[in-house]
């Protein structure tokens, strides 16, 4: 199997979001050479959903494909999006199968080795979902087990995540989770039946450097001391663009590591 470099992105948040990822692109290609880009879209439309005209920018600056989450269904022109925009994912056990639109999907690209790219939501302190655990067992039944499989695990739980990775580890290549918006340190390579996963429990974010998970952080403040806040919107500039690193070969995954790009 020809060696992947993959580079996944955080939730890019709002129009900070989208800024701070035009500007970091370059630094991040040229640092790590990606085949492989995705980007999780949940949070790009003012912080909440996806619209058609920012999955295709996510698509013009160089991402090849889009994970979503929760906030995916906040926009109820979500079905046409899913529909209509090439390499979306939608988190495919938030709902029932035969909704359309997926979570996995196989991605092809002249001159480099498939992948597979899997998206699940969590279900603690979460909207109610299906199991990820039995739907990932259920999904993987039907993969090419010799293309590498990357999951964007969408949960809130560090604990979910970390039993999740563990369940999925020597089956995915990567499992890396989204939605805290919070980069977690515990980016390593962990083996099941003599097969190694990338896993990292939380990538972080893309948007404002010193907001609050993305949103201006006054009007978070506002909303603890007061229980009543204006609409969120997100936090200025400066931004940072959090992700994680991985290389896969035919054992696995070999090498990764977490980043974050600063744009000023
Ligand atoms: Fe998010
Ligand atoms: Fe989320």
């Amino acid at each position: 199997m020809q060696e992947t470099r993959i580079v996944v992105l955080g939730d890019v948040f709002g129009d900070t979001g989208r800024k701070t990822l035009a500007k970091t692109m370059p630094e991040i290609v040229e640092k790590y050479q990606p085949d492989w880009i995705i980007a999780n879209g949940e949070n790009i439309s003012g912080g909440n959903g996806i619209s058609k005209k920012h999955a295709n920018f996510l698509l013009q600056i160089g991402v090849d494909v889009i994970t979503t989450g929760n906030h995916l269904f906040a926009r109820n022109d979500w079905q046409e999006v899913t529909a209509s925009v090439k390499n979306i994912l939608r988190p495919h056990n938030m709902l029932p199968d035969n909704f359309p639109s997926k979570g996995i999907k196989r991605f092809s690209k002249e001159g480099k080795q498939d992948i597979q790219v899997m998206n699940l939501c969590g279900r603690v302190f979460m909207e109610p979902c299906f199991c990820p655990f039995q739907t990932f067992d259920r999904l993987f039944a039907e993969l090419d087990s010799s293309v590498p499989l990357i999951v964007d695990f969408h949960a809130e739980a560090t604990s979910e995540k970390q039993a999740f990775g563990w369940h999925a580890a020597g089956r995915a290549s990567a499992v890396y989770g989204t939605h805290t918006h919070v980069q977690t340190s515990d980016a390593r390579i962990i083996t099941s039946n003599g097969r190694n996963t990338a896993f990292i429990t939380d990538i972080g974010m893309t948007g404002s450097r010193d907001g609050i998970i993305g949103v201006d952080r006054d009007t978070i403040i506002d909303r603890f001391l007061g229980g009543y806040s204006d609409r969120f919107t997100a936090g200025d500039l400066p931004g940072k663009a959090e992700g994680a690193f991985f290389l896969i070969d035919g054992s696995g995954a070999v090498q990764t590591e977490s980043f974050r790009f600063f744009a000023f």
